[in-house]
């Protein structure tokens, strides 16, 4: 296959990751893809583009090691509970400052949903949101929130932030929040 060719059948269906995961507004975007280009499979469809809200959470400032700041997220209610912390120098997968030691979650147990807000702990270098109060499930916030132990199978959705001057904002989310068929009613 010729570059010529290849760039062609590309062009039209490139979504850079920031615009597939992140966007400035809550809204759906119809866009068109090419999917499996150039084998028997080849087949033109319809792809929706969702957008995440860009939404300032806290200053720097504000933020004390080990000392989670709620927020909702990506919507109001219960369900879209999050906790911002700075994990105290410790460098965590997705972390966003100097030390790359600041990161959010979901606060709503990926189990049954069981509130996590109040259970964070920093234990030498583990960073841990749980005990869940309901089913003892714990989530390292150090790795993307994974399962520790308990009776939850699924990671802690983690909010993806962004530091503009001062400001924290939360621009998008990785994972389902629980209780949740898809993160945004309007997607
Ligand atoms: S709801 Fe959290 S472990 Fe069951």
């Amino acid at each position: 296959m010729t570059a010529n060719r290849q760039k062609k059948e590309t062009e039209g269906c490139v979504v850079s990751r920031r615009n597939f995961l992140i966007g400035s507004a809550a809204t759906a975007t119809t866009i068109s893809v090419n999917l499996f280009p150039g084998t028997a499979q080849a087949v033109a469809t319809k792809a929706r583009v969702v957008g995440y809200p860009r939404k300032k959470i806290a200053t720097l400032s504000e933020l004390e090691p080990n000392k989670p700041i709620a927020f909702s997220y990506p919507e109001e209610g219960s369900l879209n509970n999050c906790v911002l912390v700075h994990l105290g120098g410790v460098q965590a997968g997705g972390g966003i400052g100097l030390k790359r030691d600041i990161v959010a979650f979901s606060s709503a147990c990926t189990h049954q949903g069981g509130p996590l807000e109040s259970t964070y702990k920093a234990v030498g270098e583990h960073r841990v949101l749980g005990q869940c109060p309901f089913h003892l499930s714990t989530f390292d916030l150090r790795r993307h929130g994974i399962v520790i132990s308990g009776q939850a199978y699924q990671s802690l959705p983690q909010v993806l932030l962004e530091v503009e001057g001062h400001d924290i904002y939360a621009v998008g989310m990785m994972g389902l929040l629980f209780g949740h068929d898809r993160n945004l009613k309007e997607a």
